[in-house]
């Protein structure tokens, strides 16, 4: 049996963890704990998670509970704390995507992490997905030779990316933009497909639809004057698990979920371009808009001998297909279709299969390396806040001057 504590009520916190946990490992896990600043939100996942108690410090409840791992689901600007936190007082931390925001909490996570010993799990879901999976696969067969290049392509559409301007995520100072919140993930499977790490990153990136970019503007969609006719307008209130998480709980902290997407604090890109380096020379083209009409990813991977061709769609005409194909072009040209059966459940099966990498005991074999730790977690995030810099900044920006402590 493990004991796990919860740092963040988060909807991740209440989806991914709580209710599966108790659901499906309540042999092997105990849910000791949930804290959150929102006592509202605490209560309500503690309930999900078979009535442990709800605490709003900390600190006492790490005391109170001795967890074996804190699980970080919070907002991103607080990982770092209670990653550190948690490592502090001798535990191990499980943490949501991404590790942190920035090289500099970056830098004390991993400095955390070697002083005390304990260890950092980061919750790379999109590894799992067994599509992303059979790309790792065919890379680590050596089908298309020592990659060299890869176009990656990431398009988030109306909904599902505009709902990143609706709350906490459309700062910077909460999430680092999309190139840390969001690209996290990408950058990390392009990390684990080509089995390297980033050297330097120059990017660019604009706001071309929200915020000032915007036609017009309310506070919220529940209250905005513009919502006949406005094709953003979403009505959250209606859905009972927003009432119940956000709208029930805002009174405590003002935390509002149906924020306008055209306000002016927005100041996250929406349209964000990226080159990477790595080591090994590999050249990475990478883009990813939030404004799209339908929602997914391409990714061509050109090796010394052939070329991988992938792509899946999250929502729109090409969604869903009972089995998602990869192309393996060698010379010849050979083209080999492979076909992958699609898996259910959240983030392409990604979610169920890592709950079993990190919650099972004993966990099942790892013989392609998905589950992922700190030093994967850094060099994710990193490429994002190297992006972030490029920006802000100009010019090429080298990971390892990120990683040097002043
Ligand atoms: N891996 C994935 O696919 C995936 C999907 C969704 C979310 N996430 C991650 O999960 C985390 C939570 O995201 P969400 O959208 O579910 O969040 P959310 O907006 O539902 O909840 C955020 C929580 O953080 C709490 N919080 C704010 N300030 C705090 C503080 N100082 N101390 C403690 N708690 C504080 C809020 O009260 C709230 O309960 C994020 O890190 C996000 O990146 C990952």
């Amino acid at each position: 049996m493990r004991r796990y504590a919860f740092a963040g009520a988060s909807g991740r916190a209440l989806s991914m963890y709580a209710r599966p946990l108790r659901e499906r490992f309540g042999a092997v896990s105990d849910l000791v704990g949930v804290f959150d600043v929102n006592r509202t939100r605490a209560q309500l996942v503690a309930e999900a998670a078979g009535g442990a108690p709800a605490f709003d410090d900390f600190d006492r409840m790490l005391a109170e509970t001795r967890p074996d791992a804190v699980i970080v689901t919070t907002i991103d600007r607080h990982h770092h704390e209670f990653i550190i936190r948690s490592l502090q007082a001798g535990c191990d931390a499980i943490t949501e995507k991404p590790m942190t925001i920035d090289a500099p909490r970056c830098r004390q996570i991993l400095a955390a992490e070697r002083k005390t010993g304990r260890h950092v799990t980061v919750t790379f879901n999109y590894r799992f997905a067994p599509y992303a999976t059979r790309i790792r696969q065919l890379i680590n067969d050596g089908e298309i030779g020592r990659p060299l290049s890869v176009d990656f392509e990431w398009f988030l559409d109306t909904r599902h990316g505009a709902d990143y301007f609706r709350r906490w995520h459309r700062q910077k100072a909460n999430s680092g933009g999309l190139l840390v919140h969001k690209a996290t993930h990408h950058f990390d499977i392009l990390n684990w497909w080509l089995d390297d790490e980033p050297r330097d990153v120059f990017a660019f990136g604009d706001r071309h639809v929200y915020g000032s970019a915007g036609p017009r503007r309310g506070r919220r969609c529940s209250e905005c004057a513009h919502g006949a006719d406005c094709s953003f307008f979403v009505d959250l209130r209606a859905d009972p698990r927003m009432a119940q998480l956000y709208f029930k709980a805002e009174h405590e902290d003002g935390y509002v979920r149906d924020g306008c997407v055209f306000a002016e604090d927005v100041d996250i890109e929406d349209t964000m371009s990226a080159t990477i380096r790595y080591r090994s020379g590999s050249l990475v083209s990478y883009s990813l808009i939030a404004h799209a009409p339908y929602e997914g990813w391409r990714a061509s991977i050109n090796g010394e001998r052939g070329r991988i061709e992938a792509e899946e769609f999250h929502s729109g005409p090409f969604a869903d297909p009972e089995v998602q194909r990869i192309r393996l072009v060698n010379a010849g040209p050979i083209v080999r279709e492979i076909d992958v059966p699609r898996a259910s459940g959240g983030h392409g099966g990604g979610d169920e299969r890592l709950r079993q990498a990190i919650f099972a005991i004993p966990p099942p074999p790892d013989p392609l390396g998905h589950t992922a730790g700190s030093r994967a977690g850094a060099m994710s995030l990193l490429v994002g806040a190297a992006a972030n810099l490029s920006i802000a900044r100009g010019g090429p920006i080298a990971i390892a001057d990120l990683l040097r402590d002043d």
